[in-house]
């Protein structure tokens, strides 16, 4: 597995590869969600790429971007056994050069559910993907449905920018107790672990009474709301029934749709999601 730091190393690398190209761009502190994507590029490609860079860009002010957890040592020792070729750790002024002033930015998209409470997230991470796209060029690219406004946004970045690059959507594993997996799960102290299922459980409480049948879709923002209500250590930001596509909040469910939520536990803002239909 070769560790790969500038662009000079990382194009020759890139045109001794001769077959289908995967990549799976990530933020390092990998855990079973990033390696389900690796998984699953290493079953669907002949050369694997992991890039793990911690992108400041898409980080707000006040966010977390300087106690992001980081350990590239274990990072390594996870990915080698995967079989993985190649890891792109490029340095931060290969991403962000003195100067630099231009942008990716997906307009309409962005502005919903994460856009209205992290203004300019999404501009970094497109710009960024962007750039890896451009430094790997992949045939294919994998993301997860735990971020699944991200992996819209994305979708919508291809086809704009015409990428001829198969954006593949993985699904989100989970803890057994339903949390899903995520960095900033290690925040969370054990009261707040246990907290945390609160996600989960009303995301499967609303997905359970559109079974049975419930299409008003602020009949399913109620249940979630209500769920997360009964827990203390819960704080809601928004609880959201949209289009799968446009994101736009639904009145009525008839195609396919997304239950989404962001919710601070403490000090940790969690992010969770399933798909409807
Ligand atoms: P990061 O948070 O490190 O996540 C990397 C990829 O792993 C993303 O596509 C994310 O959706 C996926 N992922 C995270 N937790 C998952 C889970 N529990 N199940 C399945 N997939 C999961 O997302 C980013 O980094 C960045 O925004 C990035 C795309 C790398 C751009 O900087």
């Amino acid at each position: 597995m070769l560790t790969i730091k500038t662009l000079i190393d990382m194009h020759a690398t890139r045109l001794s590869f001769t077959g289908r190209v995967g990549l799976v761009p990530t933020m390092g502190y990998l855990h079973e969600g990033h390696l389900s994507l690796v998984r699953r590029a290493r079953e669907e490609c002949d050369h694997v790429v992991v890039s793990i860079f911690v992108n400041p860009t898409q980080f707000g002010p006040k966010e977390d971007l300087s106690k992001y957890p980081r350990d590239i040592d274990r990072d390594l020792s996870l990915l080698d056994p995967l079989g993985v070729d190649l890891v792109w750790m490029p340095m931060p002024e290969i991403m962000y050069p003195s100067a630099f002033q231009t942008w990716v930015d997906v307009e309409t998209l962005t502005l919903r559910l994460e856009g209205v409470t992290r203004p300019g997230h999404f501009r970094g991470v497109t710009t960024v993907v962007a750039k890896l796209f451009n430094a790997v060029q992949p045939h294919k690219a994998y993301f997860g449905q735990k971020d699944a406004q991200q992996a819209a946004v994305i979708r919508q970045m291809r086809r704009d920018l015409s990428y001829p690059i198969e954006i593949v959507v993985c699904p989100i594993v989970r803890e057994p107790d339903g949390l899903a997996m995520s960095s900033r799960n290690v925040y969370l102290d054990p009261q707040q672990r246990k907290a945390a299922t609160v996600l989960y459980r009303s995301l499967s409480a609303a997905k359970e009474a559109y079974e049975d049948g419930v299409r008003d879709a602020e009949t399913l923002r109620q249940i979630m709301k209500d769920v997360l209500a009964a827990e203390p250590l819960a704080e809601v930001q928004y609880v959201s029934c949209a289009d799968y596509d446009t994101l736009e909040e639904l009145d009525t469910v008839t195609g396919k749709a997304l239950l989404s939520m962001a919710v601070f536990i403490g000090k940790t803002r969690l992010i969770d999601n399933v798909v409807l239909g």
